[in-house]
């Protein structure tokens, strides 16, 4: 088993019952780790149907994977298998005329739903590592004579490496702002190493493993102050928090979707410029 998938035997408790609130009015009436507390929890819960609409293969699993590949959800079975037939199979080498365009209409529909980026700007295409490196790259090439890339330390570790990879392409000084502490970034941290030779400042929204939240807004217009173009990474913070692209003028983007947006393939990447 991947990840941070468990198998939990449902017959057993998860953690010893507790004397805690079997013994006092005063207090809870249930620990929060007795088993019955769960139980309650889960009758209670008005999300618990949402369960029915995923295939879930074996009910022992407990599926707690934070990462990329969610629980795929039964209507994607239906989808998938009528792409195939209809689509594929009904179609054939026809279906490209309007396969073609899905990018732009899925990234049009993105935009729209999640990014508050208008019409004509997002496409749904290749890897984030792939999209990534190709706005990096654009950035750099779009600031010529520039020398500095900026980035954190707790940014997504592929993020890190394709810069790295870019800075020794390009013969450039990779700068990795200090931040694992708190791991946000906040004006005051950033504007130290800004300069008229940083050519490109990258960032995650979210970060992926704090969570902690960029302001893409106040950061950008720092960024912009010194000439320089912001990337963003949105994978961590699409469809979890609200995003206005368009209003916080950002330059350029990248991310994935992860289970927090069900998308037809479980896993979908665009980019967004
Ligand atoms: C923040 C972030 N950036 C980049 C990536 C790399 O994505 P991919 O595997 O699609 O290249 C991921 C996910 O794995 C991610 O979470």
């Amino acid at each position: 088993m991947r990840g941070l998938g468990v198998r939990v035997p449902w017959s057993a408790p998860l953690f010893p019952p507790t004397p805690y609130g079997k013994t006092s009015d005063t207090l809870a009436p249930m620990s929060a780790v007795e088993r019955t507390y769960a139980e309650q929890l889960d009758r209670e819960d008005p999300l618990a149907h949402f369960r029915e609409r995923f295939y879930i293969a074996d009910p022992e699993v407990c599926y707690l994977d934070g990462n990329s590949l969610g629980r795929l959800p039964l209507h994607t079975i239906d989808v998938i298998n009528e792409l195939m037939v209809k689509e594929w199979g009904g179609e054939v080498v026809d279906g490209w005329h309007h396969w073609l365009d899905e990018s732009q209409s899925t990234g049009d529909l993105i935009g729209r739903v999640a990014l508050g980026a208008a019409a004509g700007q997002v496409l749904a295409t290749d890897t984030t590592s792939v999209n990534f490196y190709q706005l990096a790259t654009a950035a750099i090439k779009a600031r010529p004579g520039r020398t500095t890339v900026i980035t954190d330390e707790s940014n997504f570790p592929t993020d890190r490496y394709i810069l790295q990879g870019l800075a020794k392409e390009h013969n450039l000084n990779l700068v990795v702002i200090p931040n694992s502490d708190d791991e946000l970034i906040t004006s005051e941290r950033l504007k130290p190493f800004l300069n008229d030779e940083v050519a490109l400042v990258t960032f995650q929204v979210v970060q992926y493993r704090a969570g902690a939240r960029n302001n893409v807004s106040e950061l950008t217009e720092l960024i912009h102050t010194y000439g320089a173009i912001a990337l963003w990474d949105a994978s961590h913070s699409v469809g979890s928090v609200a995003m206005n692209y368009d209003a916080d003028g950002v330059d350029i983007s990248v991310g994935c979707k992860y289970p927090i947006l069900i998308w037809h393939d479980g896993r979908g990447r665009y980019s967004s410029y």
